[in-house]
């Protein structure tokens, strides 16, 4: 048996510091935790986040991604879901026009289409319109495009959403076209090329008289796994693209839609209570885009709203909830308000979170709460985060044993003692997530929980 003797400490200890560099670099952090703007270390679905505008500026990270709608029950009618949607998905912060100009006009977004599609974005707004003899995503006026409203071609758009449903075989997107396009076949000929058009969920299937939609496992199975509605009622006739207001109620958009407790239908839709158009659109965001606003936006008042707009549509949970800026939010957010819709529309409960996987219709679970944690940031104004004061932090390995050799290393650390640090290991166990393991363990300042 080989015995280390007191010189070969030193040695020890630079190594575990080696590895203790890494796991800072991996390390991540839960909902709710204080993190740091400048490297987002929170854990995957969350983004750290403040919001200022209601006092909120302790950066923690906040929810950016909904569960999968169909994560607790599978399988049922189409209408029986909610979609996390995007208005004006395609207008990005600091876009600049292939044309070469600039872009006029604000932005709705912080990133992409496929970033958006990651984050579990589901209903995608895109605005089309005819331009350089192409089909072009624009956010313009006077039903034409101009160089300087023109953000890009639709056709790479819609091959960020054929990727997309190529990569994710079970993954359903709706996308709603406010349509200026007068060419002739203008959209099948761009959805055509894209790829899209094998996709697209055929408009003889959408039931007009109320009923529900197939099934999700029906969808699926035939891959028609791309709804796709236009704001031209030609369309139906022409080129087969659905009518969005045969099949769709939709509320008021920008100011006249927030308008706490009222939850009145746009002017092109029929009223909300109209239960043959089987599906129902939230829309929840200010007529001039406000990115600070968002976050408040984006929080109570939207959930209130859905509420609001359950009742006004006859007593139906939106499909759709559609805002600005999705990822901002003063907590839980637009994530929060699909969780919710997806809980009552699924299995019957407050939110997806209190379901039971495959559970009889309102059997829930519903969790005690923590307190929340405060808003502000601490007087002294240090942030955790990494290895600060108290906070988790997550080690992920791609191996089991990978896993257990970094646990064996933290024992190890656990034994050395650093000064002033306890850590407790492992707090959560090993989680296998996906391909991945991940440790949760703890690092807390130690006198209180063993004397060093
Ligand atoms: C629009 O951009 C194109 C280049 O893509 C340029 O040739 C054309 O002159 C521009 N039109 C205007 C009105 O600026
Ligand atoms: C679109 O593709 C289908 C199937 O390949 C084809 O039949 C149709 O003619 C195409 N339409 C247009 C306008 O290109
Ligand atoms: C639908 O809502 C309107 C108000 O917008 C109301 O007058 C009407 O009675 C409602 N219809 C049904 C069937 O509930
Ligand atoms: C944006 O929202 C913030 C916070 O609600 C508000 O103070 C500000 O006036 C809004 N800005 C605009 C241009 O509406
Ligand atoms: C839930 O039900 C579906 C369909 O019957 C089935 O495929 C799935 O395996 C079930 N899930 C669990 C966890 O039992």
């Amino acid at each position: 048996m080989p015995r280390y003797d007191h010189n070969f400490i030193p040695v020890i200890t630079i190594f575990f510091a080696a590895i203790l560099c890494i796991f800072q670099l991996s390390s991540s952090l839960k909902i709710g935790e204080t993190c740091s703007m400048d490297d987002n270390k929170c854990d995957g679905g969350l983004r750290c986040g403040t919001c200022p505008a209601s006092g909120n500026t302790r950066p923690r990270c906040i929810r950016i991604q909904p569960a999968s709608p169909t994560s607790k029950v599978n399988g049922l009618p189409f209408n029986r879901y909610s979609w996390l949607t995007t208005h004006n998905s395609f207008a990005l912060s600091g876009s600049k026009s292939p044309t070469g100009s600039p872009i006029l006009g604000p932005a709705n977004q912080e990133d992409d289409v496929a970033s958006q599609l990651r984050n579990g974005v589901r209903g995608l707004m895109l605005d089309m319109y005819d331009f350089n003899n192409d089909i072009w995503i624009c956010h313009s006026f006077g039903g034409r495009c101009y160089n300087i409203t023109a953000y890009q071609p639709a056709i790479n758009v819609l091959r960020e959403i054929q990727k997309f449903l190529e990569a994710n075989p079970t993954e359903i997107v709706t996308i709603f076209i406010e349509d200026y396009v007068t060419s002739t076949n203008g959209l099948t000929k761009v959805f055509n090329a894209s790829g899209l058009s094998s996709y697209m969920f055929p408009l003889s299937r959408m039931p007009r008289d109320g009923g529900d939609w197939p099934t999700i496992t029906d969808m699926v199975a035939q891959n028609q796994r791309l709804v796709v509605f236009t704001s031209k009622s030609p369309k139906e006739a022409s080129e087969g693209i659905a009518f969005e207001w045969s099949f769709v109620v939709e509320n008021k958009y920008g100011n006249d839609g927030q308008i706490a407790g009222s939850c009145v239908s746009r002017s092109e839709s029929s009223p909300m209570n109209t239960t043959d158009r089987r599906l129902v659109l939230q829309n929840y965001f200010s007529t001039n885009p406000n990115v600070t606003g968002a976050c408040i936006d984006n929080s109570a008042p939207l959930i209130a709203m859905t509420n609001t707009c359950q009742i006004a549509a006859g007593g139906r949970w939106p499909n759709y909830i559609a805002v600005d800026f999705y990822q901002r939010s003063d907590g839980g957010g637009a994530a929060e308000a699909v969780d919710e819709a997806n809980g009552h529309l699924t299995c019957g409960c407050p939110n997806i979170a209190y379901c039971r996987v495959n559970a009889t219709f309102g059997t829930c679970d519903i969790p005690v709460l923590s307190p929340p944690p405060p808003a502000q940031l601490p007087a002294d104004g240090s942030l955790g985060g990494g290895l600060g004061l108290g906070n988790g932090f997550i080690v992920k390995s791609k191996t089991y044993y990978g896993s257990i050799f970094i646990t064996l290393m933290l024992l190890a650390l656990d034994h050395l003692k650093p000064v002033g640090y306890i850590w407790r290991i492992p707090q959560r166990g090993i989680t296998k997530l996906g391909r991945s393991f991940r440790i949760d363990f703890r690092l807390t300042t130690g006198s209180t929980e063993r004397g060093l």
